[in-house]
């Protein structure tokens, strides 16, 4: 296989109390990572990070807000977007992208899947 898929783990925050407490339980935000933008989300299940912009019409979901459900609503047509899958659970068949993060000793982290040469 000349390709392989690749997870590039990138810090979000310091630490999870730096998470905390620039993210209270239950709101969103847009956070700028690397080339990306995306709408990091804490719910009372933790932290969650999809794609920043709505696949409905382009809005940024880190303008919204989240449900106790575990979804991001967007604040301009009120989509509902899963959190854990990405998937609409309102407003037809749209999927926004959802990346994984991580809390560690040294940071909370949010990965972005790469497809790399595999030479070897
Ligand atoms: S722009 Fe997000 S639901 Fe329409």
């Amino acid at each position: 296989m000349l390709f392989k898929k690749k997870i590039i783990w990138l810090k979000l925050f310091e630490s999870i109390t730096a998470a905390n407490n620039q993210l209270a339980v239950g709101k969103v935000t847009s956070i700028q990572v690397g080339k990306k933008k995306v709408c990091v989300a804490h719910t009372d299940s933790g932290f969650f990070a999809v794609n920043d912009k709505c696949p409905h019409n382009g809005a940024s979901l880190g303008n919204g807000f989240c449900t106790n459900e575990g979804s991001v609503v967007c604040p301009v047509h009120r989509y509902h977007f899963d959190l854990k899958t990405g998937r609409a659970k309102s407003g037809g068949g749209y999927f926004v992208q959802n990346y994984p993060i991580e809390v560690r000793d040294d940071g909370v982290f949010i990965g972005f899947e790469e497809t790399v040469w595999n030479l070897f």
